[in-house]
């Protein structure tokens, strides 16, 4: 597994503008001007509704190596300071995910609306009752009711698209922006 950021920012923010300016001037700048700070703008949405300081931006975007993870593997890495859940889902747990009556779920949105690519499930891990981060992402852990994650907080479980099935959460684990760079490379944010 591993991961690339992009501090792009990283040398920059220092002798950025000329030294008159003060770093809230430039903040300023920042926030109409992101769009050149960062990767591209396919981090532009997001980071806009986020409105987030310069440095923040400098980690909009990570790119994630898929191809050390095994079918029925998962793996984390951090975005934002955020856990996100990348699955390499079975054949088995696909078709489970599709299965469902969609106007069943507490949070209703198909399997195809949350992976683009059947096989490779993304998600922020954090519970969306109060914040905690469910299991499921190791082998040995309580997948829950549903094969997914679970949340041992409160016990919300979560099926294999990371939806919410059962407790108290009320809603499925967020899909974050990522896009596919190529067959085995993501790019999040
Ligand atoms: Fe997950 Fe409460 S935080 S069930």
């Amino acid at each position: 597994m591993s991961e690339t950021t992009h501090p792009s920012g990283a040398g920059g923010h220092g002798g950025h503008g000329g030294d008159g300016g003060s770093r809230r001037d430039f903040l300023l700048l920042a926030t109409g001007a992101v769009a050149a700070v960062g990767v591209g703008s396919l981090a532009w949405p997001f980071i806009a509704s986020m409105n987030p300081a310069a440095d923040t931006l400098a980690l909009a975007s990570i790119d994630v190596d898929l191809s050390p993870i095994a079918v029925g593997q998962a793996i984390t890495v951090t975005w934002r300071g955020k856990p996100v859940f990348i699955r390499r889902r079975t054949e088995a747990e696909i078709a489970a995910a599709r299965a469902v009556d969609v106007s069943s779920l507490p949070d209703p949105q198909t399997d195809e609306e949350r992976a683009v690519q059947p096989e490779w499930l993304v998600m922020v891990g954090v519970c969306t009752h109060l914040g905690c981060v469910p299991l499921g992402q190791k082998a040995t852990d309580d997948k829950g009711d549903f094969g997914g994650w679970f949340c041992p907080c409160h016990g919300s479980h979560y099926d294999t698209a990371g939806r919410i099935r059962r407790g108290p959460a009320p809603a499925n684990l967020l899909v974050p922006e990522y896009a596919f760079l190529d067959d085995t490379t993501i790019r999040l944010g």
